[in-house]
């Protein structure tokens, strides 16, 4: 064994955050990219010290040679079908091939374990993966961290800064929602990555916040009066956000249509990280939501 970690799409946001956790805790790593790649960003990974390893696309033979003497493969791939079941598939052949005994996948979302088939389209291409994973002969680690911090900044419903509003679905404005930051996952992730004895999954959260929790602070914080909205049940959400991919077809081709938005305010309300696993590894500076807030 080398001790290196590889990491598959390294090219992308979370995937160079992890290469660079892994790299300040001075673990080798390997990147695996496609030729087509952001040739700047694999510029930058080379620079960074990485070992890079292009292929035309991800295949059984190159992923296998680029795997061998890896202790742990960590994928931070995103798309559709054909990226989180197909081309991680093949991946995780390869890991198990080369021997690796590690194989963390691009989960990264709210713990749709949690979460029945049907509610969250991109939850159950990673759930249609772990039907692969559960079977395969190596150790798994996932990392469910909640929804990305940074989609506070995006006016969804649950946090409108143009309309002043907090949006809440089912009947507790108490309960409190899961948010990590990229760099906290990113740090933890790479962690997990070095850790032999990692469990099957990981659950974080830089903070977990209600939308009562949050009214009271977005208030203070701009210095306004922030509306708590009752948005319905999250049954009549399920209903709405069945309707609306059924009269979207296209969006089955987008990563992020706006029904998939919709679809993961349902899932940010139906499944909760508890208890959470931060204290695992020390060293972890988690980002308060009194941290976060003010910079949206
Ligand atoms: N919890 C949340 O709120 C939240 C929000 C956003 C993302 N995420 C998750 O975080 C993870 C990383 O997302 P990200 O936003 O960092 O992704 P990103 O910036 O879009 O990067 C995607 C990476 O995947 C690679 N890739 C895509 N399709 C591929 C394929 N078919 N074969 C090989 N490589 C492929 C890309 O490589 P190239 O450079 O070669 O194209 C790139 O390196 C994903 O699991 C995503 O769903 C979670």
């Amino acid at each position: 064994m080398n001790h290196s970690i590889l990491v598959a799409g390294g090219t992308g946001d979370l995937g160079n955050k992890i290469i660079q956790s892994l790299l300040q805790k001075k673990a080798p790593v390997i990147a695996v990219v496609r030729h087509k790649s952001d040739k700047a960003k694999v510029e930058a990974l080379v620079k960074m010290g990485v070992r890079v390893v292009s292929m035309e696309t991800y295949n059984l033979a190159d992923l296998t040679q680029a795997c061998q003497g890896v202790t742990c493969v960590v994928s931070a791939l995103a798309g559709l079908r054909d990226t989180i079941v197909d081309a991680q598939s093949v991946l995780l052949d390869a890991a198990v091939a080369a021997g690796v005994p590690r194989f963390i996948p691009s989960d990264f979302s709210t713990d749709f374990t949690q979460l029945p088939e049907g509610e969250n389209r991109n939850f159950d291409l990673r759930k249609a993966f772990h039907e692969k994973l559960e079977h395969a002969p190596i150790a798994s680690t996932s990392i469910m961290n909640g929804a990305f911090a940074n989609i506070l900044a995006y006016n969804t419903p649950f946090y409108n800064l143009k309309e002043n509003s907090i949006g809440y679905w089912g009947n507790n404005p108490d309960f409190a929602v899961d948010f990590t930051t990229k760099n906290n996952v990113a740090e933890f992730t790479a962690a997990a990555a070095l850790d032999v004895t990692a469990p099957k999954i990981l659950r974080i959260a830089s903070f977990q916040i209600s939308p009562n929790e949050l009214v009271a602070m977005a208030s203070a914080l701009k210095k306004t009066t922030f509306r708590l909205i009752s948005m319905g049940s999250l049954e009549g959400l399920s209903a709405y956000n069945k309707k609306a991919r059924a009269e979207n077809p296209k969006g089955e081709h987008e990563l992020y249509p706006k029904w998939q938005g919709s679809q993961y305010m349902h899932s940010m309300f139906s499944a909760q990280n508890n208890p959470l696993d931060n204290s695992r590894y020390p060293n972890i500076n988690w980002t308060s939501a009194y941290d976060f807030l003010p910079h949206i």
